[in-house]
């Protein structure tokens, strides 16, 4: 699942307008937008607190300049993102960052968040807190 950031967007569009009108000397470079799909954890995993894993991810298709390089994991349940961050300022390139599970309770309704110029989500998976 995907989201664009509209408020970039929008802040984009309002620094073009501002510096179109002030013809302040800045210079913009074409950058893209690179939302890698979450590959690992997927539908059949299950996790146990406290192992360490290596989430992954498909880098096959990242453009050439990208807007934000440096990524970021959050831990999802049931379809909301919590404040655990599993990793962060790691690299979008790398594929993989190895994670820790976190204590939580048991559940079927986690998912991680890996998020670079926006957030993609991994499908559905298991946490148990043996
Ligand atoms: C898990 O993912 C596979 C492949 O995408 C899909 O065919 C299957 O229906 C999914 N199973 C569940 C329980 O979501
Ligand atoms: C993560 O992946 C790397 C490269 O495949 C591997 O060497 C490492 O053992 C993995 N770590 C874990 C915790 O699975
Ligand atoms: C990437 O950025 C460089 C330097 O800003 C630029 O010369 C190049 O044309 C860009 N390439 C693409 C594919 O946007
Ligand atoms: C996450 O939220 C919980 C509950 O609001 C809070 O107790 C905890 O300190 C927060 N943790 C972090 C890392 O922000
Ligand atoms: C992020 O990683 C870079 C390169 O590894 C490092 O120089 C920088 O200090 C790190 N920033 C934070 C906030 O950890």
């Amino acid at each position: 699942m995907k989201f664009t950031s509209v408020v970039t967007s929008i802040a984009v569009l309002l620094v073009s307008a501002v510096s179109a009108l002030w013809a302040l000397p800045i210079s913009l470079q074409p950058r893209d937008v690179f939302v890698p799909p979450v590959t690992y954890p997927h539908n059949k995993t299950v996790w146990i607190v406290g192992q360490h894993h290596n989430v992954t991810w498909d880098t096959s298709d990242a453009p050439v300049n990208i807007t934000n390089k440096i990524g970021m994991i959050f831990l999802r349940k049931g379809g909301l993102t919590t404040n655990l961050s599993l990793a962060s300022n790691f690299s979008i390139l790398l594929g993989r960052i190895v994670v820790e599970v976190p204590h939580v309770e048991t559940g079927r309704d986690y998912q991680v968040v890996l998020f670079g110029d926006s957030g993609n989500f991994s499908p559905f998976f298991t946490i148990t807190n043996v």
